[in-house]
């Protein structure tokens, strides 16, 4: 089976100057939930219909799709549908169409459409029209509503909010926006159905009520959960969409041995990966492919992107690390900062007010508050004291601080690079280390202190 992805719309109820289809969920393009859920569910061969900022569109989603373009972005769903035409006119089969505003649909129901269309041809010997997701809905305003014959599921029509007569407003089962067409019978409507009187637009819907003419069946397919089939119109669809999402991901990773407290407050996007017994607090955000080992505790506040955090580390409070791999044990945090391919080693420490930047951090090492360490590689058991600084820049370019391993850098110390410490080297608090130390060496830079005495008393009473 083909499928067709309409994502041509205008999108005016976004009141948005980017395209409806790219605003994101949980980091990710709406349109890219849409084209995963039929990937998903068995579908590969894809194309997306595109018209308003089309560019944009096809920038965002890539090469792997074929693209087609509607002309007029009010011809409605059925003229998308129709910009598609040489995608799949010759095939014999069934065409899966789907909004491009319709993030929330569930590849197992994807998959389960297919198989009731399979098993009606195979139990009842029928070839259908089509099969439609609907759903029952608490509140179906906006919809289109679908209108049956009693008792079966067998769909006649399906009328517009805006053309619906008050009784058909009352009906609450509403069309998903997800659709399986028999190609010939398809191709036969589209040429057949006119646009609205109210909106001038095509209808895509419109289908139904010509196929029945024909004698061609059309079934409901009710989806199994009702906020599966949520339209995204406007920006308050999308928040909703977006905490949908959100609470299913979490109690996916509940169910697999991860500890949420007060889940309300977890962000989690799709491609992040969590263990077993890992333990998340109020206000985490876990972003892009993130990867969690066993073990691991996130605290309240901590915002991690892009980073793999192997088993039985501690994230205190309020960290932001990103683009980086913290290896087991390590402890980090609170209101630390680690980016740009840090790695932190194991069982170490990168405490309070600590900024590390593309920097090898070895296993042991302690750097427990207040420090800068870019451009860095930091050996094992190293001491890094309050306040050290590398100072990797020198205006015009990045230098490299190396440290060995067991060096003591005390506090304050800076440290300009390029620059070498050796193995065993201490460095005095508050020295400007310009060159390098050989290993065990002491390095001490610092004016000679002096003890004046009484000379304080005298400043301070003005004598
Ligand atoms: C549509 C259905 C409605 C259904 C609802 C489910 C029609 C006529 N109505 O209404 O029955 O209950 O979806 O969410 O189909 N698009 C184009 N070209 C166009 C117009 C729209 O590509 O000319 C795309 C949009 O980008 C969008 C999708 O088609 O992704 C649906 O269009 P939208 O205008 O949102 O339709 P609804 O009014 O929500
Ligand atoms: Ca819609």
């Amino acid at each position: 089976m083909k499928a067709v992805v309409l994502a041509a719309g205008l999108g005016t109820r976004f009141k948005s100057e980017k395209p409806k289809v790219l605003h994101e969920i949980l980091g990710k393009p709406m349109l890219w939930y849409v084209v995963n859920t039929v990937r998903q569910g068995g579908i590969e061969d894809i194309a997306i219909v595109v018209g308003h900022k089309a560019e944009e569109v096809i920038e965002a989603m890539g090469e792997e799709y074929v693209y087609f373009h509607q002309e007029n972005p009010k011809g409605g769903t059925a003229d998308a549908v129709l910009a598609s035409i040489e995608f799949w006119r010759n095939s014999e089969d069934y065409l899966l169409i789907i909004n491009g505003d319709s993030p929330l649909v569930n590849p197992d129901t994807i998959r389960n459409m297919q198989r009731f269309i399979y098993m009606v041809e195979e139990y009842e010997k029928i070839r259908l029209g089509g099969v439609i997701l609907t759903s029952i809905l608490q509140d179906p305003t906006g919809y289109g509503r679908i209108v049956k014959e009693e008792g079966t599921d067998r769909i006649i029509r399906i009328v517009e909010e805006k053309d619906a007569t008050p009784q058909e407003r009352n009906i609450r089962e509403v069309n998903g926006g997800v659709y399986m067409f028999y190609i010939p019978y398809l191709l036969e409507a589209l040429f057949k159905i006119s646009p609205s009187e109210k909106t001038g637009e095509l209808y895509l819907t419109d289908v139904v009520a010509y196929m029945v003419s024909k004698g061609y069946e059309v079934r409901s397919f009710m989806a199994s959960d009702p906020t599966e089939i949520l339209g995204v119109n406007t920006r308050w669809e999308l928040s909703f969409a977006e905490n949908i999402l959100r609470l299913k991901l979490i109690k996916f990773w509940a169910e697999r041995g991860v500890t949420f407290h007060t889940p309300e407050t977890i962000w989690i996007e799709p491609d992040v990966n969590l263990s077993k017994n890992v333990e998340i607090y109020p206000g985490v955000m876990l972003r892009g492919r993130t990867k969690i080992g066993e073990k691991v505790v996130i605290k309240t506040g901590v915002l991690l992107e892009n980073t793999e955090v192997e088993e039985s580390v501690v994230i205190e409070p309020y960290s932001y690390i990103s683009d980086s791999l913290i290896k087991k044990g390590a402890k980090v945090g609170p209101f630390a900062r680690v980016r740009n391919d840090t790695v932190v080693g194991e069982n170490a420490e990168i405490g309070n007010f600590v900024e590390v930047k593309k920097s090898e951090i070895g296993k042991d090492v302690k750097a427990k508050h207040l420090a800068y360490i870019g451009d860095a590689t930091v050996g094992e058991g190293t001491n890094v004291g309050a306040g050290v600084v590398t100072a990797n820049y020198d205006g015009k370019e990045k230098h490299r601080t190396e440290i060995g391993r067991n060096a003591f850098i005390g506090s304050n110390a800076l440290l300009v690079a390029p620059i070498k410490l050796g193995d065993f080297s201490y460095i005095a608090g508050g020295s400007v280390i310009t060159k390098d130390v050989p290993e065990g060496a002491l390095a001490i830079e610092r004016s000679k202190m002096k003890i004046m005495e009484g000379k304080g008393r005298k400043l301070l009473e003005g004598k």
